[in-house]
């Protein structure tokens, strides 16, 4: 959400910033700007929309300067016109700011200010930085930056550069990622790695509070009260082809058909096939600790809230203990049950979602022992839980996420698979578990290669104005995440529901208009399914079907099928979501859709 990224060094600023914030782009699009020092101050360029509109705006008016930094927006105070974009610049266009975060008081330091004669230009919380740090500056911006913050409540990641110091960009983080990145004699800072990786891949991670100093010369980082502070430097090992299109016209199909590649990832040195089990380094909690936990807490935001819920059935399931899945924006604010015995498994792809940092954050203060399953290496998430297992499915750029999900999936159940395996799991079981984890690239293979007869099914309905996914047992949270696919990047209504609670409501709904997804593989349930298929079919709804055999009874009531290999019950969601995520791909794209940036939404949400 937001992106910000900043230089200085000896070479000019503007070409590298613009690089930085087209690769930023997919976390925030709906406007940007850069603030370079020329030599005599800071000149600005902004404009609403998307990267590409910038461009244009400094190719017609280049500003020249060795420092600048710039950003990508995704609004949250005031509309994404230019005036909202950043850099803010403070009254006397001195001062310039970039910020990702939310000043929760900014409306009474906007009053202060506006009392001692500041003019506010915008209706961002930002502009309040701006002027504040003006106000505080005597000499010296690092302080004024320190003495500004001092008054804000919120989240914060900032960058800010004055013309008084023209060698200098102060930077400052609580609650919003910031790193530094480290070349020689220059140094960039940037809100995710991807921004820079073309230029170093040596970075320091800031932590709340950090407020870090650049020059040309080298860098620092002190807390609040300016006490140094030692940073590790840490080696970026991902290179810049993930973050490239290679070849496919979006992100989210190329990270589509990445997932035989990304699950195995996953899986990779982790999973013991002889002995039925699976090897986690990073879970941090001795077999004592994990055998006496009595509650499980699982939290996280949409599709990851989604491999929650399965998680939730393969946990209690086959471990037999109890689990709760906890929307993160909610868990903090209805006085949780949590206790030394909780572990709370917090799911998160970018590692940087506020809502479910925050939720972490609150488990442990309650003394849970925390759990964390993310995707970006070094993400907060990850340096705050007290153990976690990385998803190793490398950087998801496309905001519809898809091989995150499965992923996640899969190490959800490689820790089932541990944990029933430590309580009372039989070697045969767990054998079953993992051979049917280990067949997976293969198959979700198999179905890949078959795109095309999805893209048939996406022509037929790519019209259509609502959709009805249905799935029972572990694949209602795949029928939820169909559902959030075609919404998020094809702007159709889609409702996930549980099949048979479709009778008390959206039956309503179906007639001949009405496409319905049925996610119907042969597992336990699947006998209930069918009765759901044909109380839908009575009412004229159209069904598409996921199956994984021929089933005579629904024999001429399919109106389209699409057949996944078989795996046993908890990993059918996998498979059964290939397909899923792929309707949804060729319907967006059908209907002209930017699949890679849908409106409204950022692939990482750092504000609550
Ligand atoms: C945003 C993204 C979703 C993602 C959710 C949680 O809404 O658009 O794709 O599922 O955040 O993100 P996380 O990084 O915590 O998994």
């Amino acid at each position: 959400m937001c992106g910000i990224v900043g230089y200085v060094g000896d070479r000019i600023a503007t070409p590298m910033l613009v690089e930085g914030l087209k690769r930023l782009e997919y976390r925030g699009y709906d406007s940007a700007g850069v603030a370079i020092m020329n030599g005599k101050g800071v000149e600005t360029r902004r404009a609403a929309g998307k990267i590409s509109r910038l461009e244009s705006v400094i190719a017609a008016d280049p500003p020249l300067g060795t420092m600048g930094i710039a950003h990508t927006r995704w609004a949250t105070h005031g509309p994404p016109t230019e005036t909202n974009a950043h850099p803010h610049v403070s009254q006397n266009g001195k001062i310039a700011v970039v910020h990702n975060g939310i000043i929760e008081n900014a409306t009474v330091l906007k009053a202060g200010l506006e009392s001692r004669g500041y003019v506010f230009k915008s209706d961002t919380d930002t502009e309040v930085l701006a002027h504040l740090i003006e106000a505080a500056y005597a000499g010296n911006l690092e302080a004024a930056v320190i003495e500004a913050l001092s008054q804000v409540d919120g989240t914060y990641g900032i960058a800010v550069i004055s013309s008084d110091e023209k060698e200098k960009i102060v930077a400052a983080r609580k609650g919003s990622p910031l790193l530094l990145g480290i070349g020689e004699g220059e140094y960039y800072i940037a809100s995710d790695a991807s921004a820079i990786l073309s230029h170093t891949r040596h970075v320091v991670y800031l932590d709340d509070g950090d407020i870090a100093v650049l020059t040309r010369d080298g860098y620092k980082v002190v807390d609040l009260d300016s006490t140094l502070q030692e940073k590790p430097v840490t080696r970026i090992e991902w290179d810049l082809a993930q973050i490239e299109r290679g070849g496919y016209p979006h992100f989210m199909l190329k990270e589509i058909f990445e997932q035989p590649t990304t699950v195995e990832n996953t899986m990779r040195g982790r999973l013991i096939l002889e002995e039925g089990f699976s090897k986690l380094g990073g879970l941090n909690i001795p077999k004592e600790e994990l055998l006496a936990v009595d509650n499980i807490i699982i939290t996280a935001c949409g599709t990851s809230w989604h491999s929650a819920l399965i998680g939730e059935m393969m946990i209690e399931e086959l471990c037999r203990i109890p689990v709760e899945v906890e929307y993160a924006s909610e868990f903090r604010y209805r006085n949780p049950i949590v206790t030394p015995r909780t572990l709370c498994i917090v799911i998160s792809q970018s590692g940087e979602t506020a809502d479910t940092l925050a939720a972490m954050r609150e488990a442990k203060r309650r003394g849970a022992r925390t759990l964390g399953l993310v995707n970006v290496v070094g993400s907060t998430i990850a340096r705050e839980d007290d153990g976690g297992i990385y998803l190793h499915a490398g950087p998801e750029i496309g905001v519809a996420s898809t091989k995150a999900f499965t992923s996640q999936v899969v190490a959800l159940a490689l820790f089932t698979l541990k944990l029933a395996r430590l309580r009372d799991m039989s070697v045969e079981r767990g054998r079953e578990l993992a051979q049917a984890l280990a067949k997976l690239p293969e198959q979700i293979q198999s179905i890949l290669d078959r795109a095309g007869e999805i893209e048939e099914v996406a022509e037929e309905f790519k019209r259509a104005s609502n959709f009805l996914y249905l799935g029972r047992g572990y694949n209602f949270p795949a029928a939820l995440e169909g559902a959030l696919k075609l919404k998020e990047i094809s702007y159709i209504h889609a409702e996930g529901y549980p099949a048979a609670e479709m009778k008390h409501g959206p039956i309503a709904l179906i007639d001949e208009m009405m496409p319905v997804v049925c996610i119907a593989p042969h597992d336990s349930v699947f006998d209930k399914i069918t009765s759901n298929i044909q109380e839908v079919k009575a009412r004229k709804g159209k069904i598409i079907a996921i199956t994984t055999r021929d089933e005579p009874s629904l024999a001429g009531k399919l109106d389209y099928e699409f057949r996944v290999p078989e795996t046993v019950d908890l990993l059918t969601p996998i498979l059964a979501s290939i397909p899923l995520q792929l309707l949804a791909y060729y319907i967006a794209v059908k209907r002209g859709c930017n699949v890679d940036q849908p409106r409204n939404l950022a692939k990482s949400v750092t504000v609550e």
